[in-house]
C-alpha cells in the first residue's frame, strides 16, 4: 500500500505503489521530530520534571552503524589547550595515581593526575619520573660522575627505574663522556665500594649533536646497545636516546605527548593553600604541564585566586578547576580562567559527601548542566566520579564531558599505588580510600614529617582545614578487587566505549557531542523494572568475565 503525507504526518515522502518496502532514506524523511523515539538531553536532564538523575536512570538509543567499531576516533580536549588520543583520566588519590598510574595512562593515551597526599618534593620527583619516563632525545639524563661508586648505581636505578646511565667527567651533562654503565654491569659486581669506571663500558657508539630523531633511532637499531650518547665535537654529552623508548613509541601509538614533544604530558593536583603556590612551582620546575585545583566545592575565594596566580605566574601551565555541579559555581572559575573543569560531588565510590553534607548533585545532572554552559566559553570538562563500567563512560561523555575520571574501577590495577592482599573471602584486593577519609586525612595531618608539616609541605587538604579540631569524614577506606594491568583494563574500556558509539551511530566523541546537542542521539529515561531487566536476572548463577 502506497504512504502517503497522511500516513506519516505532514511528510511530503511517497513511495510508488508496489514498493515493497520503504527504501533507507525515504524512511529517514518522514522521520520528523515529534516522532522520533525517546528525548532530546536537555528534556532528559531537566530536572523540574524527572528530578536530578544519574548514570542507570536512562539509556542512549541507538543509531545507525554505518562503519566499524575500529574507526571511531576517540581524541578529545582535556584543557583548552590541549588534546588527548583517549577520553580516560585517572584520579589525584594516594591508592590510585602515583608516577607509574600517570606514566602508564600516559602511555595509553590518556593521562594520570599525580595525587597530593606527600611532600611537594615527593610530588615533584613523581612528575619528573612522568616526564623522563618516553622521550625521544632525554634532555636531562641521570648523569654519574667516575667517583659514583656501584652501589650508588644501585641505589640510582631502584630510584628511577632504569639501569642506563652516561659517566661524565664531571658528573654533569655538558661534560666530557667517558662510559656507560648499565643494568648488567653492576648487577653482580661483587665489591660495592669500587667506582663505575671498574665496570663501565668505554668502547662507546655514540651520535653527533645535530642528529635527528630518525637518523638517531636508526643508528641505535644498528648498534644494538641499550643507550645513544649524543655528544658534541668535543664529545661532551648533549643527550641521550634510549631503546627502550624506541619500543614504547611501537607498543603505544596514542601516548600523550604535546605536538614537537617526547615527553609524556603529566598532570598534577594541588590545594588552595598559600603554601600551595611552592608545591606548584616544585611541580613547575619538575616540567608539569596541567595542574587540577583539588577540592570538593571549587567554588571558593581560594580557589578563584589561586587560578589568577597561576594565570598571572605559570602562563605555560594550563589549569583545571573545581569540583563544580552547576552552572553558577562552573561560571566564577570560568571567569578566573580555567582551562578546564572538574564536576562531580558526592557520586565517587568512596564517597559520603552527600550522605554527611547533605549538598552535591546526582552525577548525570551535574555533568549535562556544567557541560553545557562550559561548552559555550570553550571549556572542556572532566566527568568525575561515579564510573562503574563502560556504559557510566559513554554516558558521562553523551552529556558533554570531554573526559572521564576514574579512581576506584583503576584503583585495584596493579599500576595503582600499593601492595595487593587477599581478602577474608580469599580474594585478591587492594587498597581504596576516599581522601575525605578519615584515614587519609589522618596521613595528611602525619604529613611527610616534622619538617614538611612546618613548612605545609604534607598533604594538601582537600576535605580538612588546618585549624580543624575535629575531622569530619567524606569518604570511607576500603578495598576493590584485582584488575589486572591497566596496559589490558585500558584497552577494554576503549574498544568498549568504541563499540558503543558505533551502535549509537556516530564516528567520534566530537560527534557524539555535537549530535546530543542538536537532539539527534536521542535518550530514555529507564525505571526500576527496566534497570533490572537491563542486568543480568533470572540465571542461578553466572560468571562474569568482561574481555579476554
Ligand atoms: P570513583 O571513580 O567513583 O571511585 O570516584 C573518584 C572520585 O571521588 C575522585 O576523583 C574524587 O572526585 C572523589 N573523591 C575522592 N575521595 C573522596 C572522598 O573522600 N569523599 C568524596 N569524594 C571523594
Amino acid at each position: 500500500m502506497p504512504l502517503s503525507n497522511g500516513d506519516l504526518g505532514t511528510s511530503t515522502a511517497q513511495l510508488t505503489p508496489g514498493t515493497s518496502a520503504l527504501d533507507f532514506s525515504t524512511a529517514l524523511n518522514v522521520l520528523h521530530d515529534e516522532e522520533k523515539d525517546g528525548i532530546d538531553a536537555k528534556t532528559l536532564l531537566d530536572s523540574k520534571v524527572n528530578g536530578g538523575l544519574t548514570y542507570n536512570d536512562f539509556l542512549v538509543l541507538p543509531g545507525y552503524i554505518g562503519f566499524a567499531a575500529s574507526e571511531v576516533a576517540l581524541d578529545t580536549p582535556v584543557t583548552k589547550r590541549i588534546s588527548l588520543k583517549t577520553p580516560l583520566v585517572s584520579s589525584p588519590m594516594d591508592t590510585v595515581t602515583e608516577h607509574s598510574m600517570a606514566i602508564h595512562m600516559a602511555l595509553l593515551g590518556g593521562l594520570g593526575v599525580i595525587h597530593h597526599n606527600c611532600s611537594a618534593e615527593d610530588q615533584a620527583e613523581m612528575v619528573r619520573k612522568v616526564k623522563r619516563f618516553e622521550n625521544g632525545f632525554i634532555l636531562d639524563p641521570v648523569v654519574l660522575s667516575p667517583k659514583t661508586t656501584v652501589s650508588e648505581a644501585k641505589q640510582l636505578k631502584d630510584k628511577w627505574g632504569f639501569g642506563g646511565f652516561p659517566v661524565t667527567e664531571n658528573g654533569t651533562l655538558r661534560s666530557k663522556l667517558v662510559g656507560m654503565i648499565t643494568t648488567r654491569d653492576i648487577q653482580f659486581h661483587p665489591n660495592l665500594s669500587d667506582p663505575v669506571t671498574t665496570v663501565m663500558s668505554s668502547d662507546l657508539v655514540t651520535a653527533p649533536d645535530g642528529t635527528t630523531l630518525l637518523e638517531a633511532n636508526d643508528v641505535l637499531r644498528k648498534s644494538k646497545k641499550g643507550k645513544l650518547p649524543i655528544v658534541d665535537s668535543s664529545h661532551n654529552l648533549i643527550s641521550l636516546l634510549s631503546r627502550s623508548d624506541l619500543m614504547k613509541n611501537l607498543h603505544y601509538p596514542l601516548a600523550s605527548k604535546l605536538p614537537h614533544s617526547k615527553q609524556l604530558i603529566c598532570a598534577a593536583a594541588i590545594g588552595t593553600r598559600p603554601e600551595d603556590k611552592d608545591r606548584l612551582r616544585k611541580l613547575a620546575d619538575a616540567g608539569l604541564d596541567i595542574v587540577i585545583l583539588d577540592s570538593s566545592q571549587g567554588n571558593s575565594i581560594f580557589q578563584v585566586e589561586m587560578i589568577k596566580h597561576i594565570k598571572a605566574n605559570h602562563p605555560d601551565l594550563d589549569v583545571i578547576g573545581g569540583n563544580v555541579v552547576t552552572k553558577s559555581q562552573a561560571a566564577s572559575l570560568i571567569a578566573a580562567g580555567v582551562d578546564g573543569l572538574r564536576i562531580g560531588m558526592g557520586s565517587g565510590s568512596a564517597c559520603i559527601t552527600q550522605e554527611v553534607m547533605a549538598v552535591g548533585r546526582p552525577q548525570a545532572a551535574s555533568v549535562f548542566n556544567v557541560s553545557s554552559f562550559a561548552a559555550k566559553f570553550g571549556v572542556p570538562c572532566i566527568a568525575d566520579g561515579g564510573i562503574q563500567n563502560v556504559g557510566h563512560i559513554v554516558k558521562g561523555l553523551a552529556l558533554g564531558a570531554s573526559t572521564v575520571m576514574m579512581g576506584g574501577l583503576l584503583a585495584g590495577t596493579s599500576e595503582s599505588p600499593g601492595n595487593y592482599f587477599v581478602s577474608q573471602e580469599g580474594r585478591l584486593v587492594k587498597a581504596y580510600r576516599g581522601m575525605g577519609s578519615i584515614d587519609a586525612m589522618e596521613d595528611k595531618k602525619a604529613g611527610a614529617g616534622d619538617k614538611d608539616r612546618k613548612s605545609g609541605n604534607a598533604g594538601t587538604a582537600r576535605y580538612f582545614s588546618e585549624g580543624d579540631r575535629l575531622l569530619v569524614a567524606q569518604g570511607v577506606s576500603g578495598s576493590v578487587l584485582d584488575r589486572g594491568s591497566v596496559t589490558k583494563f585500558v584497552p577494554y574500556l576503549l574498544a568498549g566505549l568504541q563499540h558503543s558509539l558505533q551502535d549509537i551511530g556516530v564516528k567520534s566523541l566530537g560527534e557524539l557531542r555535537q549530535e546530543v546537542r542538536e537532539g539527534k542521539v536521542r535518550f530514555e529515561l529507564r525505571t526500576v523494572s527496566a534497570q533490572a531487566e537491563g542486568n543480568v536476572h533470572g540465571l542461578h548463577s553466572f560468571d562474569k568475565k568482561l574481555y579476554s
